[in-house]
């Protein structure tokens, strides 16, 4: 019975061990699995990326080098581009800046350039070549200040039969006395063909529609050619009524298309005007009413005479100073 002893003891040893290798086996299985499931974790997320990142560089790689290629092999052509390139951006630049400008800033409510009262001259001399020569900014008839967008656009529309030399005065006069204003404006001459008895109302409102094809006018004044006016502090621009403009003088006629609204005068001094020397013609009655000025409205018009306002315009031509539309008015309806 020694050895019984000895030997339990050795198995009992023997047990031990191998329940410590054991655990030492489960442990390291234990860590393997775990650090097999964190890598798994932080595999997870990255795994797409690679292969695109990869390819994609690949690609860039390869468009790099296909570049340089083409830029190697067509560097003189490639500053050529450049200069093309430099020139459209110039053109680019002077569009912009050609598409900046219109917009010009408004001009001043009161204009810097008003003189105020100025004496008239009326030289004998004077031809139509030198007032264009005066007006080089007018075309055909139409100004606009070259500085500053106009407050308003202005129809000046006069009635015209066998009164030249009056018309070259007024159009010396006129058309300074207006960019004075730093108004965008038309000189419209309204002149009657044939002999029937001058009719001014309706030249007037043959004017009026005339004018309108070419411009959408915020207002019409309607000017007599033999007057002038002598202070240029008269604006001629519309309110929101329509103002008389002259002074001094009964106003009869045009009742209706005056008809509801206020008519605004000017101060005495400043609404003075200087009648060119007048021989009456015949066919060319005394006038009472010399001009009159319309506010922005086709409302006006409505009742009176324009739906009734048969003409025919003959002709349209655009000399420098003025825009002559020649009419056929047909017969007075008191001829019948
Ligand atoms: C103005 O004309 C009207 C109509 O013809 C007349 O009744 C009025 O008395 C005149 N007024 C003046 C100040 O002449
Ligand atoms: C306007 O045109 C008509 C027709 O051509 C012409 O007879 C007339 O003299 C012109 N008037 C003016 C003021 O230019």
């Amino acid at each position: 019975m020694g050895l019984c002893p000895a030997a339990s003891r050795f198995t009992r040893k023997a047990k031990y061990l191998l329940l410590l290798a054991l655990c030492l086996c489960v442990l390291a299985w234990i860590s393997t699995l775990s650090d097999g499931v964190l890598k798994e974790a932080e595999l997870v997320p990255t795994p797409p990326p690679p292969p695109p990142a990869n390819d994609g560089g690949r690609k860039d790689a390869v468009l790099e080098a296909l570049k340089e290629l083409d830029s190697t092999e067509t560097e003189p052509e490639q500053t050529n581009t450049e200069e093309e390139e430099e020139q459209e951006e110039k053109e680019k630049e002077e569009k912009v800046i050609e598409e900046v400008q219109p917009p010009k800033a408004s001009c001043p409510e009161k204009s810097p350039l008003l003189r105020g009262a100025v004496k008239l001259l009326f030289e004998s001399s004077l031809t139509l070549a030198q007032v264009q020569e005066q007006n080089g900014e007018v075309i055909k008839g139409q100004y606009e200040p070259a500085d500053c967008t106009a407050r308003q656009s202005v129809a000046i529309l006069i009635p015209h039969r066998n009164r030249e030399k009056h018309l070259l005065y007024l159009l010396y006069h006129l058309h300074p006395f207006l960019q004075r204003q730093q108004l965008h404006y038309a000189i419209y001459v309204i002149h009657q063909a044939g002999e029937a008895k001058f009719n001014r109302a309706k030249l007037l409102n043959v004017g009026y529609l005339e004018a309108l094809k070419d411009f959408n006018w915020d207002c019409f004044i309607f000017h007599d050619v033999d007057l002038v006016p002598e202070n240029d502090q008269n604006l001629y621009r519309c309110e929101d009524q329509p103002k008389h403009l002259v002074v001094g003088r009964n106003s009869t006629g045009y009742r209706v298309q005056l008809q509801g609204m206020k008519i605004i005068r000017p101060p005495a001094k400043i609404g003075r005007y200087t009648m060119v020397f007048h021989k009456r013609d015949s066919g060319n009655e005394v006038n009472k009413d010399r001009m009159r000025l319309l506010g922005r409205a086709t409302k006006m018009w409505k009742k009176d005479g324009l739906n009734s306002c048969t003409y025919q315009t003959l002709t349209v031509e655009r000399p420098l100073l003025y825009i002559n539309v020649t009419v056929d008015i047909g017969k007075p309806h008191s001829a019948l």
